[in-house]
């Protein structure tokens, strides 16, 4: 059993801590915020342990692990602190802000030897990880292209001097909401991406920071990818591989905190569209586990330290083409 403790208590925190009551891998033993009394109450309710002091979390020898479902920018000094502190670290996507920024968190992070997870539990939806073995063996034939699309408008609602719409915290629109899921599925298959070409605007004029954000990603293998996230828009979410003998499309019925399962899509050289449905899965917890079975030297985890900075390298690319209506080269 892994003792973690969860560093921020807002929408997502909580959820990581729900979804973690009904783990037999990782127990919940400590739970962090600044925010006193909100993060006082939900712990109580929870019957765990509270703290506003995350140096008392690293000082507590019970706590394995740090599970950080903070702001963006706070996650690279949270990741050295906690490697430091020898703890192993789940950190909520994105893993950083920039990629030099991913470097000094990795570097303590091996450093320090601990085991790293991101939440990227997207790879572990399983028909995703269904289109991917498609893919990766070879049913599709030669690989051609990712279109994908992760749209949704639960930002349209929040106050705007929320810190996830701030373009400090969140730049580009829903890049760091929702595109980096596909970022990361796209690199999982591709490999390291040579340069983008994004766009944001805002046409809502609510979600201030952007509402819609499109990004072409060239691969160094040659592959493309059209990634799509728009944040005024009701949930969408699609993501179809092409390959030159078929291709297959993920369609998800609702937002994963509240899953309700999956059309998936397969059309092969016969050319004739064959769509089955999967079941409500949990890939947030299998995200999680996955993270303590890797600590136990139980699982792999498929998320290399390689492709989490690789993420982060693409994230500063596309704010930087969104920033200018340039063609970016991805730095590596
Ligand atoms: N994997 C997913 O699908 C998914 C979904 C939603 C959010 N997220 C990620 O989760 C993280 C949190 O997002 P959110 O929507 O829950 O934000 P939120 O604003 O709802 O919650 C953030 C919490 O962190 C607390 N906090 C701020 N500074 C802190 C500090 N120094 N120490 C401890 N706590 C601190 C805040 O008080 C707040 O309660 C982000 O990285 C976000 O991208 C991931």
């Amino acid at each position: 059993m892994l003792n973690a403790a969860i560093i921020g208590l807002g929408w997502w925190g909580k959820i990581l801590a729900q979804t973690l009551a009904a783990s037999n891998k990782i127990t919940v033993v400590k739970l962090a915020d600044v925010d006193a009394e909100g993060g006082a109450a939900f712990a109580a309710e929870h019957g765990i342990g509270f703290t506003t002091e995350f140096a008392a979390v690293l000082a507590d020898d019970t706590v394995d692990a740090v599970i950080l479902a903070t702001p963006h920018s706070l996650h690279e000094e949270q990741i050295i602190a906690a490697a430091g502190a020898g703890k192993h670290i789940f950190c909520e996507k994105p893993f950083c802000l920039n990629r030099a920024s991913a470097l000094r968190a990795m570097e303590a992070i091996e450093k320090a030897g601990v085991q790293i997870a991101i939440g990227h539990e997207r790879r572990f939806e399983p028909p995703i990880m269904d289109a991917m073995a498609l893919a990766r063996d070879g049913k599709l034939g030669p690989l051609m292209h990712i279109e994908a699309n992760f749209s949704h408008d639960i930002f349209a609602a929040l106050d705007e001097t929320n810190w996830r719409l701030k373009t400090e915290e969140s730049p580009a629109g829903g890049l760091t909401a929702t595109l980096i899921h596909l970022m990361d599925l796209s690199i999982s298959l591709f490999g390291q991406p040579d340069r983008v070409l994004a766009s944001v605007e805002c046409h809502g004029d609510v979600v201030k920071n952007g509402d819609t954000l499109t990004a072409q990603v060239k691969f160094e293998n040659g592959r493309t990818a059209s990634l799509n996230a728009f944040t005024h828009t009701p949930f969408f979410s699609r993501l179809a591989i092409f390959g030159a003998n078929g291709w297959v499309e993920v369609r998800d019925k609702a937002h994963v905190q509240a899953p309700e399962g999956w059309f998936f899509t397969t059309c092969f050289t016969d050319g004739k569209a064959e769509t089955i449905e999967y079941e409500v899965a949990t890939p947030v917890l299998s995200n999680l586990e996955c993270f303590a079975g890797a600590i136990a030297g139980k699982a792999e985890y498929p998320n290399t330290p390689e492709q989490i900075v690789r993420n982060v390298s693409l994230l500063e690319a596309i704010v930087k083409s969104a920033a200018t209506d340039t063609l970016v080269k991805v730095e590596k």
